[in-house]
This record gives C-alpha cells, sequence and structure tokens, in this order.
C-alpha cells in the first residue's frame, strides 16, 4: 500500500496491494488516468492518455465531474446558486497524503486501527465564482485492493447553496464491453445475481424508499467479457449507506464507461450556509484481476475486520433460536421457556423472543412504540423471563422496531407529529405503522431512553433491530420549508446516531439487524450491527440463490441463517433437516421454529448440526469464501470456506434435483494450499494440489434436496 505524488507530472498513484489506481491534475481539472492491475511505482508515465490539449471535458476521464460546461454525462455532484444557476467548474487547489484513514463524522464508514494500516490522499478542488470546495477522499489499505472514496462539499463563499447532487464516487473506465454485475429481488427473494453486458446510454439501480431495500442492493460490479469466480477484471463499486442510492454505468459515445454510485438525488436538495460542509457517504472500490470471488473475498475481509466493530466482531456468534415462525404472536412465558429449554438441551446458545411481546400486541396492527411488556402474555415481566431463560444456561435475545410506531400506541397519541408525514397529505401506513422522524433529536433522544432504559433492567445479550416498511410522505414537521429535501438524509443519520449510541452503550450485546429480512442488509447497517437477517424466506432451496447472491459482498459472519420447519411458511416445499441445516450452517446459524414438537430422531440430528456447526464455525464466520457452483446456473450449488491458515476447509455441496443413472460428482476445490495433504472425513487422504485441479468424487447424491458438508483438515500439520 502507497500513496505517491509525482510532482513533475502532477500525478497521484494509489497502490494497493495487486492494484493501481493514477489521478492526474490537467489545467486543474481532476483527471482519471488509471485503475487496474498494479504498476511500478514511478517512471513510464509520460504520454498518458487523457491529457488532451484542447480539454474537451466531454472527452476527458474524470474523477469528479461538473455541470455545465461541456460534459454532457452524468456529473458528480450539482449545486445551485442564489442566481438560480446549476453550473460550476472545480479546479485544484491543494493536496495531502496523510497516514490512516481519517473519520466520517456521523456516518458509517469503513476505519484503520492503526496509522499503519492505511493512507489518505485529500484533494481539495474549488469553484472560485461560488466559493464551493469539494473535497475528494481516497483511502488505500494495507494487503488489500479497497479503495474507500468520498467527498467532502464546503461552503467557502458569501451565498447559500443548494446541493442537489453529491454522489461519493465517479470513475470513467476504458471498458465498454463489460457485464454489469448486481443484486436484484424483492422481499423474501433477495440478492439474486443479475448480470448483462453494459451498452450506450446508462444502466442505473437505485432505491427511492428511504432504504437500501429488497430491490437492489447498494452495489455493482463491471465485469470483463467471460470473467467468472476465478479469471477476468472486475471493478466492484459498493455503497457503505442504508437510505436511497445510485449507482450507474454510462457508455458514452467515445467509449468510456461512468460508473458512479452515492446518495440519490432524486429528491434531494440540501442546503449548504456559508462555511457549511456536508460530507458524503463512502464508497468501497475494489478491483480484482482474478475474478468475482477475489473481489468478493477483499470485500469480505474489509467488511468483517474493518467496518464491523464491537466485542463481537472477531468472537464467533452464538447458535441461536428464535420463536418467529414457530409461534408467531400467539405465545406465553411457560411456551417461551419451553421452546429454550429445549433449545438448551440440544446445545442451543441463545432464546430470541421476536416481535409480540410488548403493548397489546396480538398481531401487526397495533403497538409498536410501546415498548412495555405485555403483562397478559409475560405476567411476571422481561426481566423475569430473561432470568429464567438465563437459568436454563442460554443468554436472552429481544426484538425491537424502534423507527416505526403504530397508529393504535400510546407512543402515537402522544406525539402525533413524531411520524415522517407532510401536512394536509394523507399519512399512508404500511403493515399498518408509520415511520417516525428519525430526524429530529428528540426523537433519536427518546428512543435512546427508552431501549437503554430496558437493556439496563433485563439481562438482554442480543437484540434483533428490525424494520419493515419503506418511507413515504417524507417530510418533517419540525424541519422549514427550504430543508424538507434534506429529510430522508437526516432519516438515516438520526437512525445512524441511534445505533451509534446506543451500541456504544451497551457493548456485551450483539445486535443483528433486520428489515423484513434483507431490506437493509448493507455496508451501512453492518458498521454498527455485525449481523444482518438476510431473508423472511428460510426455504433451504431458495436459500442457496439468497445466500450465494449476498456472498458476492457480504461475509458468511454478516448472515443470519436458520433451520425452519416444512412445510415452509413461504414457499409450502418440503425440504429434509439435513439440507436446512447444511444451508444454514454457511452462514450465522440458528433455528427458527417450534424445537419442541421435534421427534427424538430430529432432536437427534439437530444436535449434531448443533455439533458440527461448533466445530466448524471458526472456518465459516472467519475464512475465506471460494465459491464453487452456481445455483443460478443449474441443479447445484457448491461453496467451500478456508481458514486463514489454509490447514482446515468446510465444503457445501446441495443437489436440489436427483437425477437418474447419475455420474459421480467431481468437485474441484480452490484456496487450499498445494503444499499440504488435506484428510477429507470419511474419504482419504489427498494433496492440495490434486485437490484444486483433479477434485475429489463421491457418489451422486440421492434423492431431491440433498446435500453433503466435506470436512478436510491438513493431515501433516496435526
Ligand atoms: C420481519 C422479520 O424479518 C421477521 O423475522 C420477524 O421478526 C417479523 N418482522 C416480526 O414482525
Amino acid at each position: 500500500m502507497n500513496i505517491q505524488y509525482l510532482e513533475e507530472q502532477k500525478l497521484f498513484h494509489l497502490q494497493g496491494e495487486t492494484s493501481s489506481y493514477l489521478l492526474q491534475i490537467v489545467n486543474g481539472v481532476l483527471v482519471h488516468q488509471y485503475w487496474g492491475a498494479k504498476l511500478r511505482e514511478s517512471g513510464g508515465f509520460q504520454d498518458l492518455p487523457n491529457a488532451p490539449r484542447d480539454m474537451n471535458l466531454d472527452q476527458i476521464a474524470q474523477e469528479y465531474p461538473q455541470y455545465g460546461s461541456g460534459d454532457f454525462r452524468q456529473p458528480a455532484y450539482q449545486v445551485k446558486l442564489e442566481d438560480g444557476s446549476r453550473i460550476t467548474e472545480i479546479l485544484y487547489e491543494s493536496h495531502r497524503i496523510v497516514p490512516g484513514k481519517p473519520k466520517l463524522e456521523a456516518l458509517p464508514a469503513v476505519y484503520a486501527e492503526s496509522d499503519d494500516e492505511a493512507m489518505t490522499l485529500e484533494i481539495t478542488a474549488r469553484d472560485a465564482y461560488s466559493g464551493l470546495g469539494v473535497t475528494l477522499l481516497y483511502t488505500v489499505f494495507a494487503g488489500s485492493d479497497a479503495i474507500a472514496r468520498s467527498a467532502k462539499l464546503t461552503n467557502g463563499g458569501a451565498q447559500k447553496l443548494h446541493l442537489l447532487r453529491a454522489l461519493s464516487a465517479s470513475v470513467d473506465l476504458s471498458v465498454p464491453d463489460y457485464d454489469m454485475i448486481y443484486l436484484a429481488g424483492a422481499w423474501a427473494r433477495e440478492a439474486h445475481l443479475q448480470r448483462r453486458p453494459i451498452g450506450p446510454g446508462g444502466t442505473r439501480i437505485e432505491s427511492r424508499r428511504g432504504m437500501s431495500g429488497h430491490q437492489v442492493n447498494p452495489f455493482l460490479a463491471l465485469a470483463s467479457p467471460g470473467a467468472d469466480e476465478d479469471h477476468g477484471q472486475v471493478y466492484g463499486f459498493s455503497f457503505v449507506y442504508s437510505g436511497n442510492f445510485l449507482a450507474e454505468a454510462e457508455v458514452d459515445p467515445m467509449k468510456k464507461v461512468r460508473v458512479q454510485i452515492g446518495l440519490n438525488p432524486f429528491d434531494f436538495d440540501w442546503i449548504l450556509e456559508p462555511g457549511d460542509s456536508f460530507q458524503t457517504p463512502e464508497a468501497i472500490l475494489v478491483y480484482s484481476g482474478e475474478g468475482i470471488g477475489a473481489m468478493s473475498r477483499t470485500y469480505h475481509k474489509l467488511y468483517r475486520t474493518r467496518l464491523c466493530r464491537g466485542e463481537y466482531r472477531d468472537q464467533v456468534r452464538p447458535i441461536l433460536v428464535n420463536n418467529w415462525e414457530a409461534t408467531y404472536f400467539d405465545f406465553t412465558a411457560e411456551k417461551i421457556v419451553e421452546i429454550a429449554k429445549t433449545g438448551a438441551e440440544l446445545g442451543i446458545e441463545l432464546f430470541v423472543l421476536d416481535d409480540g411481546w410488548f403493548g397489546k400486541r396480538n398481531d401487526d396492527t397495533t403497538s409498536l412504540g410501546d415498548w412495555f411488556e405485555n403483562r397478559e402474555k409475560l405476567p411476571l415481566g422481561l426481566a423475569d423471563l430473561g432470568k429464567r431463560i438465563n437459568d436454563e444456561g442460554l443468554k436472552f435475545g429481544l426484538w425491537f422496531e424502534p423507527e416505526m410506531v403504530s397508529p393504535d400506541s400510546d407512543l402515537y397519541r402522544a406525539h402525533p407529529d413524531w411520524i415522517l408525514h407532510v401536512e394536509g397529505r394523507r399519512r399512508t401506513l404500511a403493515r399498518t405503522q408509520s415511520v417516525l422522524d428519525m430526524s429530529r433529536q428528540e426523537v433519536v433522544d427518546y428512543l435512546y431512553g427508552v431501549l437503554s432504559g430496558i437493556f439496563s433492567t433485563v439481562p438482554i445479550g442480543y437484540v434483533k433491530w428490525d424494520m419493515n416498511r419503506s418511507l413515504t410522505e417524507i417530510g418533517s414537521a419540525a424541519a422549514p420549508a427550504e430543508r424538507q429535501g434534506e429529510i430522508a438524509h437526516r432519516y438515516m443519520l438520526g437512525v445512524y446516531q441511534l445505533m451509534e449510541r446506543i451500541t456504544a452503550a451497551f457493548p456485551h450485546i450483539l445486535f443483528e439487524s433486520c428489515s423484513s429480512g434483507g431490506g437493509r442488509f448493507d455496508p451501512g447497517i453492518l458498521h454498527y450491527m455485525p449481523q444482518t437477517w438476510t431473508s423472511d424466506d428460510t426455504d433451504a432451496v431458495e436459500r442457496l440463490k439468497i445466500q450465494f447472491g449476498t456472498s458476492l459482498v457480504y461475509p458468511a459472519s454478516a448472515m443470519g441463517a436458520h433451520v425452519s420447519a416444512v412445510p415452509n411458511h413461504q414457499v409450502g416445499r418440503l425440504t429434509p433437516l439435513k439440507m436446512r441445516g447444511d444451508v444454514a450452517m454457511s452462514g450465522n446459524f440458528g433455528y427458527e421454529l417450534d424445537l419442541t414438537k421435534f421427534t427424538e430422531d430430529e432432536k437427534e440430528e439437530v444436535k449434531r448440526q448443533v455439533r458440527q456447526y461448533k466445530e466448524i464455525r471458526s472456518i465459516i464466520q472467519q475464512g475465506d469464501l471460494y465459491r464453487l457452483r452456481s445455483p443460478f446456473e443449474g441443479k447445484e450449488t457448491a461453496w467451500m470456506f478456508v481458514s486463514p491458515d489454509k490447514t482446515d476447509a468446510v465444503v457445501s455441496y446441495f443437489k436440489v434435483l436427483a437425477e437418474p443413472f447419475a455420474p459421480k460428482q467431481t468437485l474441484k476445490l480452490k484456496g487450499l494450499n498445494p503444499e499440504l495433504d488435506y484428510e477429507i472425513e470419511g474419504i482419504g487422504v489427498f494433496a492440495g494440489d490434486r485437490l484444486m485441479n483433479m477434485g475429489f468424487s463421491f457418489d451422486a447424491l440421492h434423492g431431491d434436496y440433498a446435500s453433503a458438508v466435506f470436512r478436510l483438515k491438513a493431515a501433516d500439520v496435526r
């Protein structure tokens, strides 16, 4: 890792582990020169391609392009001046290169634990006419091919500015024939892998829901034609944010591709008074010269170790049982203790009481906001229930949906103006609930008081933080008319502030976020909560696609994955307990069913799964993922996890539909040490290079929905 400035050429050279990124100041313009395989530190940088003499901006590759002076592609930012004009021209003013990585105030971001882990370049450019200053931040990390980018826009003039667009990163690449890869879906079928060629014009993905959403994840990658898991060039763009976003690849007539990612300019209007600054969230750009798999592993490592925080960041996560699909709203304290007790007998470590424990909530129409226990269901209260669960040897976890309020609640009756709304307009309900106005400091403070009160009096070891609807009528009764365009982003800032305060005050609590499953599975939330409930769809077959897609960016330690009952509640499918266990064990493992209803044989299988997961979870949660077969391409899925020292591995193989007269299966493995020999439990000892080049074979699995998990241990180091 290094950032070098070559004075003579006015060229910045950012070096990652295997990659280089070059930008240059040409006549004051921040010009993009190169992003790809690593180049030598200096030398060979004369006659760079993007240094045209006529400065026709439309044909120049840039770092943070403006609008209005001849570049007709999408700009990276736009401001409106008091005279109504929207044109600016920023030119280089200064730069500095600093060790480490500065904090982004009030925003989630990746971090460096010490100054020798990262280096940051800050370049400031200014529009002389308005005084607007734009500071671009670029951080490179030791041993990584990730670059963190963000922008800070400062009003250094005397007039009020309206910020209409402020993206986090923009890069002009010469890759017009590349494919765009992204993750799309819906509730209960999140993160389905999409891949299609980009072409003239633009391809955009975005959210306008006030949340990152189930529909598209805030991520896109460009991959060279034919690039696969192990080969080809891939450029990844991931946005560390949980609200409205835009990501776009625009191919221009000169065959350059402008890739941009950041806050969605749609419905965004932020006022910058003289002296004010606006810090954008950050985007994490990753280069891989070795296919999609290497890009994923770069994201996994960075997000697992330098985005997530807290006591649980480096700890293996507890195996949980959650009562949602077991009881829904219909439970008593006795029933809960019975499930927890059975869980304890089977080796489970954490019980999670889901929705329905508070107010008078017996269905989803009431009581959000009334965070006091329902005495009909829990006559002795929450603290007593928590203690009884602890006495069974399990930690106690609790569900909340802090950002929401039901119209039928004491909170709403007391503060009807505390929801997002626009006076005179309807207050759209979804799941019979409204969204609290998290842009108001008093609302954030109120929620902090309520949550911290419960966390201080109930023996809570885990919190599931849910969020079950998109934002509508995004307006705040507390903000002036001219600032209503700020509310969607201010909502997220309020959520982040609350999450920051609560997680800092209760570091021993493991927080898992959720948004009707994966509606806010994004790097923003992961900064506060190291795991997310991946999807409300717990069907093992559906989960193959959801978990495979999610793994493009996010590590297995972040993915909640539970075994649920059959017929599956979302799709009605019957899959064997073995496959349900094997799929869930590829993430952050748990159960979401009534364990007391299991037969003795099923309980024995659960005990076996729990034992197995405890034995392999550090490899799954802290190891490297290699995807072997894609559920989007056939009836088989396979992936493997390898421990950082490469002495342990776990290979999971799934066959959705059986085939008649099927040949033996052969799996070629990845990521092993070619020099080591590995014992595959129950099969034999094989050389690492053989396993990766020839593979190993096993009899075709019998029956539909079949699965196998192979445990590998390096033979000669034990
Ligand atoms: C949506 C979540 O995704 C579910 O797991 C469950 O917690 C329900 N909300 C409860 O209302």
